[in-house]
């Protein structure tokens, strides 16, 4: 069954699209058959796999507004291959639009689920990049969801209601909307090990938010070759295949595939 990975967090800057590249490169090499889908209008991740958002055509947009208008128009049109081997549904600015426009719209939180539908068996894996807030968009991601990663930047965890994601995720499932969403665990992302020591900030977590919440293993550490490998267009796998980020993100890829 194909898992699709929603990678949410109302917060912007923590790594979730640095996640969706990554992972997706690393479980591609691992033989699963990736999809990866940029929902955030700003678009990083149709750039950081390589392509212009200000001149890539059709895109993830133009089949959301067509299946909204009644019109036709199949997803496939809008998948591209990547030069890393994965597939990539991109997005392009006008996409903030969309999350006006779902609004009067009938089921509006099922129109992802409704577009993708069609090839979400050709894919193992399918990881869509959400944008930073907890709107319509990112209710189509959880609804269309089988599982959440929550990347968190390991010094935001001290604030109170850091994740917010987490009351949007129990909404989804209780409004029956996807009442077997599952958290595939938190991601801690950025990490200093210098200051903070892995462990504390799982134990914070575990303190604040109780202990059905997993968490990864991996500790993804603070580098500047993520920064590189997205201004090159690339993911640092590609970019700097020996790198201890690179190394971090295979790790990630392993423990969702066991
Ligand atoms: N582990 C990391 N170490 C250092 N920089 C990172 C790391 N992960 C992401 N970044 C950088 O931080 C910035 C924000 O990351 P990004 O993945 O775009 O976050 P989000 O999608 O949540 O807004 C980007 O410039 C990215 O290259
Ligand atoms: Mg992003």
């Amino acid at each position: 069954m194909t898992q699709i990975i929603a990678i949410a967090m109302q917060k912007g800057g923590v790594g979730k699209t640095t996640t969706a590249v990554n992972l997706a490169a690393a479980l591609t090499e691992q033989g699963q058959r990736v999809l990866a889908i940029d929902l955030d209008p700003q678009s990083n991740l149709t750039q950081h796999c390589g392509f212009d958002p200000d001149h890539i055509s059709p895109t993830i947009y133009d089949t959301l507004k067509a299946e909204i208008e009644g019109h036709e128009n199949h997803v496939a049109n809008s998948i591209y291959q990547t030069e890393e081997g994965f597939h990539l549904l991109p997005s392009q600015p006008e996409l903030s639009l969309t999350e006006l426009a779902l609004i009067n719209t009938l089921s509006r939180e099922r129109v992802l689920w409704t577009i993708l539908e069609p090839v979400v068996n050709q894919y193992d894996y399918i990881l869509i990049d959400c944008n930073p807030s907890l709107g319509l968009l990112v209710v189509n991601a959880l609804t269309a969801a089988t599982h959440v990663i929550i990347p968190i930047q390991a010094e935001y965890l001290a604030a109170r209601g850091a994740l917010m994601i987490l009351s949007s995720i129990e909404t989804v499932r209780r409004k029956k909307l996807n009442a077997h969403l599952d958290i595939a665990g938190i991601l801690l992302t950025m990490a200093d090990t210098r200051t903070i020591l892995a462990q504390d900030i799982h134990d914070a977590i575990k303190e604040q938010y109780g202990d059905d919440i997993r968490i990864f293993d991996t500790v993804v550490k603070r580098s500047i070759r993520f920064a590189e490998s997205a201004a090159a267009g690339q993911s640092i796998l590609a970019y700097d295949g020996k790198s201890q980020g690179a190394a971090a993100y295979r790790q990630v890829a392993s423990e969702l595939l066991q």
